[in-house]
């Protein structure tokens, strides 16, 4: 038997040995990896597959996944003075959010209460109320003003566990305000630790200007608004808001195929309120993602699935649509088809958190807690062309990893109403912690007795 002293010294040479990082997080009760699917995102019964580590934990350094493992092989090969405990809680990839209207000025608190009197968002719009109040309100925002307010926004999304998130334009339908919109994104993504992938939406609304000239407006998209947005580099994706009355299937595709020859990958907002054919059309031109498509023909399900477009799924735009419809899922999942979740977030739809997301995805879509979980990490990065980076906790990946005070993972959509999260770690550092801030109000209740 060794003496108790050398047993100590025994562990000195041990911890020597052991390589020194800048963050362990250790003892979770899952760890949620989704590895091994960097390459394509994932369908099917591969959405259930969520590659949970009992234990498990992993080590971070200069902001990048170095070690994903057994807590007891993560302890043993590494150290380091930021060790994070998550005994009893489950930690995940940052969730991703592929769907956003993140910039815009005003609100539209009035028009929710016109709809709960009956008035539907196509009326209102038709009304020049909708997108278009919008519009008015964001083209007199200052730059400053919007970057102010889409700070908050991107606080409120990083408390909910978003790590990344897509932003469109579409406020401003003019040259100058599209742009104007889309620098405000890319100083967000500078000031913000939450990262933004920019989409050009100049094709959200018909403008009052060209209320009588929709082609006019369609040449504007594609003449001078393209080439600008490309040529500053300020997008990353074109989109078009598809719908009977706004831009048709001929519209859609002429808009989205000169934004791809000028090297904007195409989305599409499909099939939302009447079956257009936004899905088929999706998978014809090659698009990342259609979104919405809760009236998608099962033919346009079916060419999407075979095309690998993805379906990015917004429950909350559904929800907040008040007409007791939500997209086929279950059609979707079963296809083949790569199903992802965003929040949509917009003034009529003004909701940061995607665990609600995944609430309303279980709820009304009989979406599992897994596939929920799948479809706002993995698959909502494939669905923005980051799962390269994030959307996994994989060796080289961010380390962008959220820490979920729950036991396991089927609470995510089974508990809702409160936020779960206990801490985010963006690009290493921890940037939210409700543990350390939750104890400063316990102190501050004794110290007040
Ligand atoms: O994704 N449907 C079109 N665009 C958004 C809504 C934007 C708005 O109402 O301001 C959507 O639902
Ligand atoms: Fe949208």
């Amino acid at each position: 038997m060794p003496s108790k002293k050398a047993v100590c010294l025994s562990r000195a040479v041990k911890a020597r040995a052991r390589e020194k990082l800048d963050l362990l997080v250790v003892n979770a009760d899952e760890l949620v990896t989704l590895s091994g699917e960097a390459q394509k995102p994932r369908t099917g019964k591969q959405m259930r597959e969520l590659g949970i580590i009992r234990d498990g934990g992993l080590a971070v350094k200069d902001g990048r996944i170095v070690a994903v493992g057994k807590t007891t092989d993560i302890t043993k090969a590494f150290k380091a003075e930021n060790v994070v405990r998550a005994n009893g809680k489950i930690v995940l990839p940052g969730f991703v959010d592929p769907h956003t209207h993140l910039v815009f000025a005003g609100s539209r608190e009035d028009e929710f209460q016109m709809r709960l009197a009956g008035a539907s968002y196509m009326e209102i719009l038709k009304a020049g109320g909708g997108i278009l109040k919008t519009v008015r309100e964001t083209r007199k925002a200052s730059f400053e003003k919007l970057v102010e307010h889409g700070t908050e926004t991107l606080d409120a999304m990083l408390e909910h566990g978003t790590t990344t998130v897509e932003a469109k334009s579409g406020y401003g339908l003019t040259t100058r305000d599209e742009l104007k919109m889309l620098e405000v994104v890319k100083r967000l993504n500078q000031l913000h630790s939450v990262d933004i992938v920019p989409t050009f939406l100049g094709a959200h609304a018909i403008p009052k200007e060209f209320d009588n000239n929709l082609q006019g407006y369609v040449n504007l998209v594609t003449e001078e608004m393209i080439p600008r947005v490309t040529e500053k580099g300020l997008a990353e994706f074109c989109d078009v808001f598809c719908e009977k009355g706004v831009f048709s299937l001929e519209q859609t595709r002429r808009i989205l195929t000169i934004g791809k020859n000028s090297g904007l990958k195409p989305k599409v907002h499909a099939d939302e309120m009447s079956r257009l054919g936004g899905a088929e059309l999706a998978a014809d031109i090659g698009a990342v993602s259609a979104d919405h498509l809760l009236f998608s023909s099962e033919e346009g399900i079916k060419a999407m699935a075979e095309k690998g477009v993805a379906a990015i799924l917004l429950p909350a735009a559904a929800f907040s649509l008040m007409i007791n419809r939500y997209a086929d899922a279950r059609e979707m999942i079963d296809c083949g088809v790569p199903v992802a979740l965003g929040t949509d977030f917009n003034p009529n739809c003004w909701v940061e958190n995607q665990q609600l997301v995944i609430g309303l995805a279980c709820h009304f879509m009989k979406m599992t807690p897994a596939e929920a979980i799948t479809a706002t990490t993995i698959n909502a990065a494939h669905a923005v062309s980051r799962a390269n980076e994030v959307g996994s906790l994989e060796v080289g990946k961010k380390a962008d990893v959220i820490i979920l005070d729950v036991p396991n993972h089927k609470f995510l959509g089974y508990r809702f109403g409160v936020n779960l999260v206990d801490k985010v770690i963006k690009n290493g550092r921890i940037v939210v912690d409700k543990e350390a801030s939750r104890s400063e109000f316990r102190l501050l209740e004794k110290q007040k007795m």
